[in-house]
C-alpha cells in the first residue's frame, strides 16, 4: 500500500527524499459499470499516469447527488462503487499504487467546499457550459444550487489532497479551470497553501457507440462493458451499426467513420488483418459477417487479460471493499491535515481558540 505522504528517491540513485511525488487526482461519479469508451477515454490514461504520479481516484457520490438524489440512486452507490473499482483494477490500475476513496465518507471535503464557496461568483459558475448540459440531461428546468456548485465541490476534491495534476475529459476542463482560480484566490487571500493544479487532457479519443452514435454511453444503450463475457461481446458486435448502403458483400463499402473499423483500429492489434479487411471492404470483397467476427475476436483478445485479473480479484471476497475502505481512511488522514492547515491560514482556528481560552479562564476564575 502507498503511504499517505510518499517520498521518492529518483532511480538514478541521487538522494532527493524530501521531494514529494506529484499527486494526481481524478475519478468518477458512481453511476455504473465501465465500458470500452471509458477505457479509451480515461482508464487507459490512468493506467499510464499511475506510474508517474501518486494516484488518487475519487468515487464522487456527492457529485452524483447534484443530478441523481433519490433514495434508489443512493442505494445503488455501494454496488456501483465496487463495480467501478473492480473494473479499473481489472483494466490494470494497480491497487498497490492507487488510492480509491469514497467522497461522502470524508466530511472534511464538504467543509472545504463551504469555505471555497466564497472564492467564486455565481456568474462565473453560470458560464461553465457542462452544468447547463447536465441540468438539461437530468431533466431539470431550473438549475439546482448544488449543481451550480459542482465545480466548487470538485475544487474541494482536488485541493483537499493538494492534487498537482488532474486528468479529465473535455466536459471537465472548465471545472479544473475553476479549481485553479479558487486555488489562486485562496493563496492570494490567506497565503500559499495550495498548488495550482494542472489539467491533463485525458480524452485522446472518444469511442463511438455500437449503434454508430457519437459517444458510447450507458444511457444510449450502445456500450460494450469491460465486464462483458465473450458471448456477450460477440452478440453486441454482431449487432453493430456499419455502412448502411452495403446491403450485399459485393457492394464496395466505406471504411472511414464506420464504427466496425473504428473499433478494429482501436482494439485489433493485428494491423495486417485490419489493413486486409479494409482493402477488401472498400473493394466489395468481404462480408460484414467476417469483419464482425474478426472484430469480436479482437475485442475478446483485448478483454481477456482483464477477465483474468477480474477472476483473481473476485476470488477474494471483500477485497474491493477493503481497497475502498483502506483508501478512504488513508485519504481522510491527509484531508484532515489539509483542512486544518486551511482553517489555520484563514484564521478560523484562531477564532474558536480565542473563545475557548476566554471561556477556560472564566471557568478557572470561578474556581471550577
Ligand atoms: N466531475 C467528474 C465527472 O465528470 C467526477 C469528479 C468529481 C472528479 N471530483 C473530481 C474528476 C475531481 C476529477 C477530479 O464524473
Amino acid at each position: 500500500m502507498t503511504t499517505p505522504v510518499t517520498t521518492s528517491a529518483p532511480s538514478d540513485g541521487t538522494l532527493e527524499v524530501t521531494a514529494r511525488r506529484k499527486r494526481m487526482l481524478t475519478g468518477d461519479r458512481p453511476t455504473g459499470k465501465l465500458h470500452l469508451g471509458h477505457f479509451v477515454g480515461s482508464v487507459e490514461n490512468r493506467i499510464r499516469l499511475q506510474e508517474e504520479y501518486e494516484a488518487f481516484f475519487i468515487i464522487a457520490d456527492l457529485h452524483m447527488l447534484t443530478t441523481k438524489n433519490t433514495r434508489a440512486d443512493i442505494d445503488q452507490v455501494s454496488t456501483n462503487a465496487r463495480d467501478m473499482v473492480l473494473d479499473q483494477l481489472s483494466a490494470g490500475i494497480d491497487p498497490e499504487k492507487a488510492t480509491f476513496y469514497l467522497q461522502s465518507a470524508i466530511p472534511e471535503v464538504s467543509e472545504l467546499n463551504t469555505l471555497f464557496q466564497n472564492l467564486v461568483t455565481v456568474p462565473r459558475l453560470e458560464r461553465v457550459p457542462s452544468l447547463k448540459d447536465m441540468a438539461r440531461a437530468a431533466g431539470k428546468d431550473e438549475m439546482p444550487y448544488g449543481l451550480l456548485g459542482y465545480p466548487v465541490l470538485q475544487a474541494a476534491d482536488i485541493l483537499c489532497v493538494k492534487g498537482d495534476v488532474v486528468p479529465v475529459g473535455k466536459d471537465n476542463h472548465a471545472h479544473v479551470e475553476v479549481t485553479r482560480e479558487i486555488a489562486r484566490r485562496f493563496n492570494n487571500l490567506y497565503g500559499e497553501v495550495f498548488p495550482i493544479p494542472e489539467l491533463v487532457i485525458s480524452e485522446i479519443t472518444t469511442l463511438v457507440g455500437t449503434d454508430g452514435q457519437a459517444k458510447m454511453s450507458k444511457s444510449l444503450g450502445n456500450t460494450i462493458l469491460l465486464s462483458d463475457d465473450a458471448d456477450t461481446v460477440r452478440r453486441k458486435v454482431r449487432g453493430m451499426y456499419t455502412d448502411p448502403n452495403r446491403v450485399r458483400a459485393d457492394i464496395p463499402g466505406t471504411v472511414e467513420g464506420n464504427p466496425v473499423f473504428l473499433y478494429h483500429d482501436a482494439f485489433n492489434t493485428d494491423r495486417d488483418e485490419v489493413a486486409d479487411l479494409k482493402e477488401r471492404y472498400r473493394a466489395g470483397r468481404v462480408g460484414d459477417v467476417e469483419v464482425k467476427e474478426k472484430l469480436a475476436a479482437a475485442v475478446n483478445t483485448f478483454l481477456e487479460p482483464m477477465r483474468d485479473r477480474r477472476a483473481t480479484y473476485e476470488s477474494r471476497p471483500g477485497y474491493v471493499d477493503e481497497i475502498i475502505v483502506d483508501g478512504t481512511e488513508r485519504t481522510r488522514v491527509e484531508v484532515k491535515a489539509v483542512v486544518a492547515e486551511v482553517k489555520k491560514a484563514m484564521g478560523i482556528t484562531g477564532t474558536y481558540n480565542q473563545l475557548r481560552r476566554k471561556a477556560e479562564q472564566a471557568r478557572k476564575r470561578r474556581g471550577e
